[in-house]
Order: C-alpha cells, then sequence, then structure tokens
C-alpha cells in the first residue's frame, strides 16, 4: 500500500515540489474536459485536490482515474504545485493541489446510500442513522467528534490537575436510582436474578470516598429507561466527581471553574461568575428550575391585584389552594400579537394543564384593548407599575394553582421568546440553581419524592427541622431544603449533584419519608446503610452531562448528532438493528420466556 507522507488537511505553500502520498476518500470528483480529472480527497484532517493530467498522465493511471466514483477509499503518489486555477480561499490547503503519478484503489464503494461530501442533499435522519458509518464521514460529524473529544480529554486534564482519581465502577449492578426505570441484565449463574445498569455511578461514588479515595473522577455509561427527548438518550455519558472534606461552596467553587475553564478552551468565551438562583427563585420568575437567562418575560405575581378584579378567572383560581394570578409583559407585543397567534398561545398552555392565556394589550394611548380588557380596566394603573407596561406592550395572564401557572407560563415564556426571535446568539446565560426542596408530594400516589435523589443531604441549617419532621406534615417536609444545585446554561441543565447524607440515621429518615419500608431500604441499599456506620467523611459532588455540554460546545441542538451511534425516539439502533429478537436457547439457559404477543 501507498502510505501517507501527510494527511488531506496538511499541505501547504511550503510543500510546493515535494513528493507526497495521500490517503483517504474520493469526495468529490470532476471531470470538465478540459483535459484534467480533478479529485478531492477527503479524510479526518481536511480536503485536498489532487489532479490527473490527461497530456502527462500514462494511460493506465487515466483509465484507472476515469474509474473512480465518490466514496472510493484511495491512496495517490503525485507532487504538490501551487493551483493552476488559482488558489481556493474555502479549503486550508486551497492554495496547493498534488498532480498525481500513481494511483491505488484500496478499497472500491458500492453505490453510497447518500454522499457525505454533498452538503446541500443530507438525507434524512434515518437514513442518516441507518448508514451510520457514511453519516459519520461528513466533515461535520467528525468536527463534533473532535470537540467531544477535546472536552472529555480537558475534563480529565483539569480534574486530575487537582487531585481527582480515574475510577471505573460496574456497568453490571444493582439498581441505583436517579428517578428513571431501569435496563435490568438477566443473570445465567444465578437464574432467576438480575443486575441493573447504572444510572449513575451514584452509590459507589459514595463508597469510593467512604474508602477514602478523597476526589473521584469517571466518565461513565449511564442508562436510564425513560421518555426520551432532544436533550436525552437511553444510553449517555457524564463527567462523574466526588470529592471528601467539602461543603456545598468547595464543590460549586471547583465545579465553576471547570465549566468556565471550558468554555474558554473550547470557545475562547470568557464565561463571567455564575449567578446563583435559589430554586424559589427561579419558579418564582421563570416558570423553571433551568431557566433560561438569555431574555426577560419574567413571571410577576399579581394575585393581590386580581383580587380586586371581578373577573371569575382570577377570582376563581385565587380560591384554589395555593391559587396565583401570574403576568408576563412582552415588550412591543400589541402590534406583534394578533387573535389568532394568541387563540394558539392558549391552545398551547393547555398541553400544561392550563383552561387557557388570557390576554391584553396596552395601546399607544395607554389603554388596556382586546381580550381581558375589561375585566383588568380597574386595575389599570397598578398593573401598569407592578408590570413596567409601556406603551405598545401586551400582557398575558395565567391563573391557576401555583404548580399549573409556573409550569404553562414558563413554557409559554420560552415559547413568546422564540417566536418573536429574543434570544441573543452566541450569548451564554449560566447560573446555579440551590436550595432545592429535599421532597416533592405526590397528590396521586400520596407519597413524597426525593427531588434529586434521595442521597442528597439537608441543607446544614435544616437538619434539625429535617430530623424532627413527621411525615403527616406536608408543609413541613416541603419546606426543607437540600444541599443539592444544578448547573444551568441558556435553559439546558448540564448537571446537577449535592452534598450527601454520611450519617445513617439520616439517609434512614430520607427512605422513611419517601416511603421506603426498612425492608425494601435494606434489599435496595443494605451496603450502603452500613458503609454509612463506619467513619464515612462529609462528601458531595455532581456529575456534568458530558453529551449536553458537547450539545453547547458544538453548537447542535440534537443530542443524536454528538453519540456517535445514537438511538432514536423509540430507543432503536437502526444501524446495528437494536434492540433484536435473541435466541430462544439464550433465553432457556437464562431461565427467561417472554410473555409478549405481537397484536392482531
Ligand atoms: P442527574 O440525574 O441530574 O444526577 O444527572 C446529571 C446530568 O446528566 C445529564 N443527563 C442526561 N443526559 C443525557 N441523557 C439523559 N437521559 C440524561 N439524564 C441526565 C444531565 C444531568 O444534569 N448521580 C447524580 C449526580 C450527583 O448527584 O452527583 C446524577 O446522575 O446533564
Amino acid at each position: 500500500m501507498l502510505k501517507r507522507t501527510h494527511t488531506c488537511g496538511e499541505l501547504r505553500v511550503e510543500h510546493t515540489g515535494e513528493k507526497v502520498i495521500l490517503n483517504g476518500w474520493v469526495n468529490a470528483y470532476r471531470d470538465h474536459g478540459t483535459g484534467l480529472i480533478f479529485v478531492d480527497m477527503r479524510d479526518r484532517y481536511g480536503l485536498t485536490q489532487v489532479v490527473f493530467d490527461r497530456e502527462d498522465a500514462d494511460q493506465a493511471l487515466l483509465d484507472a482515474a476515469d474509474k473512480l466514483r465518490n466514496e472510493d477509499c484511495i491512496a495517490v503518489e503525485g507532487t504538490v504545485r501551487t493551483r493552476d486555477g488559482g488558489p481556493n480561499p474555502k479549503m486550508a490547503t486551497g492554495e496547493v493541489e498534488v498532480v498525481v503519478s500513481r494511483l491505488e484503489v484500496l478499497s472500491e464503494t458500492a453505490n453510497p446510500p447518500f454522499l457525505p461530501g454533498d452538503k446541500a442533499a443530507l438525507p434524512s435522519e434515518e437514513r442518516r442513522l441507518r448508514y451510520r458509518y457514511m453519516d459519520l464521514r461528513r466533515p461535520e460529524m467528525q468536527r463534533i467528534m473532535m470537540v467531544r473529544h477535546r472536552i472529555s480529554q480537558f475534563a480529565r486534564r483539569f480534574f486530575d490537575e487537582r487531585g481527582f482519581l480515574e475510577i471505573e465502577t460496574p456497568m453490571l449492578t444493582k439498581s441505583t436510582p436517579e428517578g428513571a426505570r431501569d435496563f435490568i441484565v438477566p443473570s445465567r449463574l444465578q437464574p432467576g436474578t438480575f443486575y441493573a445498569l447504572p444510572q449513575s455511578p451514584q452509590l459507589f461514588k459514595q463508597i469510593l470516598m467512604i474508602s477514602g479515595f478523597d476526589r473521584y473522577i469517571q466518565l461513565p455509561r449511564c442508562f436510564r429507561d425513560e421518555d426520551l427527548r432532544a436533550d436525552r438518550q437511553p444510553d449517555f455519558t457524564q463527567i462523574d466527581l466526588e470529592m471528601s472534606f467539602v461543603d456545598r461552596e468547595s464543590v460549586l467553587e471547583i465545579m465553576e471553574e471547570f465549566a468556565r475553564s471550558l468554555w474558554k478552551e473550547i470557545l475562547g468565551v470568557e464565561v463571567p461568575p455564575l449567578q446563583r438562583l435559589t430554586y424559589r427563585e427561579a419558579m418564582d420568575r421563570f416558570g423553571s428550575d433551568r431557566p433560561d437567562l438569555r431574555y426577560g418575560l419574567e413571571l410577576v405575581d399579581i394575585s393581590d391585584l386580581a383580587a380586586e378584579t371581578d373577573f371569575k378567572v382570577f377570582t376563581g383560581a385565587l380560591g384554589k389552594p395555593r391559587g396565583v394570578v401570574k403576568a408576563i409583559r412582552v415588550p412591543g407585543g400589541a402590534e406583534k400579537f394578533t387573535r389568532k397567534i394568541t387563540d394558539g398561545y392558549s391552545e398551547f398552555v393547555k398541553q400544561f394543564g392550563a383552561g387557557g392565556v388570557p390576554t391584553v394589550k396596552y395601546t399607544a394611548a395607554g389603554e388596556f384593548e382586546t381580550g381581558v380588557a375589561k375585566f383588568v380596566a380597574p386595575i389599570k394603573d397598578a398593573l401598569v407599575e407592578r408590570l413596567g407596561l409601556e406603551p405598545g406592550d401586551s400582557v398575558f395572564f395565567g391563573a391557576d394553582t401555583y404548580a399549573t401557572v409556573t409550569r404553562a407560563l414558563g413554557e409559554l415564556r420560552q415559547q413568546i421568546a422564540r417566536d418573536l426571535g429574543m434570544i441573543p446568539e452566541d450569548a451564554w446565560a449560566f447560573c446555579w440553581v440551590i436550595d432545592f426542596p429535599m421532597f416533592e408530594w405526590d397528590a396521586e400516589t400520596a407519597r413524597f419524592y426525593a427531588l434529586h435523589h434521595p442521597f442528597t443531604a439537608p441543607r446544614p441549617d435544616q437538619l434539625d427541622a429535617f430530623m424532627a419532621c413527621d411525615i403527616n406534615d406536608v408543609d413541613a417536609v416541603e419546606a426543607i431544603l437540600s444541599a443539592g444545585y444544578d448547573i444551568v446554561v441558556n435553559g439546558s441543565e448540564i448537571g446537577g449533584g449535592s452534598i450527601r447524607i454520611h450519617r445513617q440515621d439520616v439517609q434512614q429518615k430520607v427512605f422513611d419519608l419517601i416511603g421506603m419500608t426498612r425492608e425494601e431500604a435494606d434489599a435496595k441499599f443494605s451496603f450502603l446503610l452500613e458503609a454509612l456506620q463506619y467513619g464515612a467523611p462529609p462528601h458531595g459532588g455532581i456529575a456534568f452531562g458530558l453529551d449536553r455540554l458537547v450539545m453547547h460546545l458544538a453548537g447542535t441542538d440534537s443530542i443524536r448528532d454528538v453519540i456517535a451511534f445514537p438511538k432514536t425516539q423509540t430507543g432503536a439502533d437502526l444501524m446495528c438493528d437494536a434492540p433484536g429478537p435473541v435466541d430462544e436457547h439464550q433465553l432457556e439457559e437464562l431461565h427467561i420466556k417472554s410473555t409478549w404477543e405481537p397484536e392482531g
């Protein structure tokens, strides 16, 4: 084989006159009938134009060149010269070309399902995933994978320099709850039993702290069987960290330094110190625990003003337990929103449980018009002041329980920002969200859930109240704040963590509160409860979602673009056709029988 001397991204004017060998793929083939055949050769490093000269080259070489097809894998030997047709500024190698003297076809291509070099004709995502090897040849995909690599390497280097040890934890393990379903794996050696794939290495990293490793890092695969979204995969990667003898402040400090350094390293962007919002403030002002701070459109409580009106939607809502009325001011909205659009928003919020979204315009003349104008007229001056209304604005109202209004207006806020193009490009709005409640009451199942995971400690000043709280006092339990934190950028949660419980009695109390019986707690977590007895250090940590970091830093809004072999919305790998059936005898060995029957 003609072994390469240079990559396809390397040649420059200073190589002129040199004899070189390139290996790569035929990215484009052009024969203009001018006596020259042009081939753009591609590899991971770039593109180089190579030329076959019909006048000089021997016939065998020309015959071989004539047979080349896009995506053949080839090697060429030739001499570098400055480009005959003048430089091509769009290519890094655009000042030169290689005049070919030898060609070796390393591997011919079958008819390609699509051409990676053809930017204009990107096939459907289904086709891209089916032929993922071709899709990954695209320079854009290669760029994203390189960004991913740089992020992982940077993380390893950054934390290595600060004393973090990389330690692997098992994939075949026991359930580590993070709020999703487990993927389970049957054991052959112990029939009738199952491993669970880890939703995160949470318990192992805590145990590593108990074992005295002090600072841990891993880039683990995590597995969660949950409904997929644009930023979720069933099988994803974290940058997982844990530290001993720390309080919340020490963890936030080093993790913030990491995030800011990473943005600097990859994008050259200086991120200012992160602002901190309490969970309550984030929910109150932005209707979300991962607020997008790139734009305003804040939610403002006007319950006291709404109570003065005769508007049944308002007064009815205020009569409900935890009923509120809130408003969003949209600058300049009066001109932008037609009836059709505002009706659309009313429909939009219904999916979040709201009945609709009353609206009003504040005209240039300083009057309320359209929508619910007549109902809010009596509180006009107070509303104008509370919301800071300017002529030409419009207002949307949410009236319902706190939970419903928060959710509906939080979503509407984002939708309006998108619709009006209010989201600045290239802006990076980071924040920490802190002081989450430890628990949330779920009326449907009549039990508490841990808002982060059940290993999260109460904030130190809440510990006494926590230990003393009565499970029947829902308000008291919900008022307890945790030592958990999330890091958010542009409305996306890129990491979450907490200070952990390092006392067995505190851990037991959490299990009690989330309705886990002693037997259940023992069956699932006896090893943790046991380990906590043997001198567990105070510890805490965080996990960043690596895939989400790559999405932001590579500038793509699909998580499938940052994972080499991702799954579809239905959890399928279209390339290798997983999941799929297994042989009957494999199931027999595992003592497993499927009860599933195809419909019809
Ligand atoms: P958490 O569940 O918040 O915390 O996960 C940490 C981060 O992982 C990312 N992430 C995901 N990315 C892609 N697909 C998914 N399905 C997915 N789920 C989560 C998010 C999230 O912020 N053990 C704790 C961490 C800790 O307490 O230290 C944990 O896993 O970016």
